[in-house]
């Protein structure tokens, strides 16, 4: 007999921010091992784009225009996906986006709100309408699930001048571990993935600052950026069965950059 426990046929994975950058990455791994694929985005025709990409690995692909921050988004968002693919097997609440201010003092509190209503509200709303749809799953005697937080390094090392979004990521690790301890006895894990220094669009200007390159990138034993790709076989592992006994689990993905 063949150990295949990486075959994700049958199985459904929605990514949240799913349409570029680390939710991409994770949504096209999964894809090419045979899952069928939601993603969430906001913008339409970045959708339309990844949702072809996605197509080409021969499974099924519903893209859909969510803004995470909306709780009837979020709760509309769920039903759709069960009604359009059939059910969902594993989350990845991924969307976010990452506001900073020059130092903490100046840091507006409509950028505090902005951060938290994508990182926080929006994870919680995903995750729970998962988690409804997965409770309700297996009452019905289909028990299982696989439910995964983006949170970050930012969670766990002082990301100054960045105090909104570490709080909110800080708080997506501890949301996942309550999830992880309530939900066992239905089958269903939780766990969150810590991503380091990744190349993606919210790394942009990092990417662009020559002081960046200089003084970060060679303290990354790595000694390079992330790719979205690195969060591939991450997802794929998460959304199999071999995972089926990890759960709240902190899983860090940086190229050795925070045990340095
Ligand atoms: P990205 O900016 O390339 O992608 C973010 C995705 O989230 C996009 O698809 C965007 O459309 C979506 N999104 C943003 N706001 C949304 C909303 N309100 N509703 C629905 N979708 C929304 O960023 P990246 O780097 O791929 O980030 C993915 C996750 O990884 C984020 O949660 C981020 O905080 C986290 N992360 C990224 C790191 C990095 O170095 N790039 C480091 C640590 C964590």
């Amino acid at each position: 007999m063949t150990y295949t426990p990486f075959d994700l046929s049958g199985k459904v994975a929605l990514v949240t921010g799913g349409n570029r950058g680390i939710g991409l990455g994770m949504a096209e791994a999964m894809a090419q091992a045979g899952a069928d694929i939601a993603i969430w985005g906001t913008n339409e025709s970045r959708n339309k784009e990844a949702e072809e990409k996605l197509k080409a690995y021969g499974v099924k692909v519903y893209a859909r225009q969510v803004n995470v921050a909306e709780e009837q988004e979020v709760v509309d968002g769920i039903d759709a996906t069960v009604a359009e693919l059939g059910r969902i097997d594993s989350v990845f609440a991924n969307a976010g986006i990452g506001y900073g201010a020059p130092s903490f003092v100046e840091m507006k509190t409509d950028v505090y709100r902005k951060v938290l209503s994508v990182n926080l509200d929006g994870v919680f709303w995903t995750l729970r309408e998962t988690c409804r749809h997965m409770v309700e799953r297996a009452k019905d005697g289909d028990a299982g699930g696989s439910l995964v937080g983006i949170a970050s390094l930012a969670a766990i090392e002082g990301a100054g001048k960045n105090e909104a979004y570490a709080a909110t990521k800080g708080a997506v690790i501890s949301m996942i571990r309550a999830i992880a301890v309530e939900h066992a006895r239905y089958g269903m894990r939780a766990n969150a993935i810590l991503p380091g220094w990744i190349a993606t669009d919210m790394t942009q200007g990092a990417q662009d600052n020559p002081a960046f390159a200089e003084k970060v990138i060679p303290r990354v034993p790595a000694r390079r950026w992330g790719e979205p790709e690195d969060f591939g076989g991450m997802a794929v592992y998460l959304s199999s069965d071999a995972s089926s006994y990890m759960s709240g689990q902190t899983l860090v993905i940086d190229g050795g950059y925070s045990i340095f």
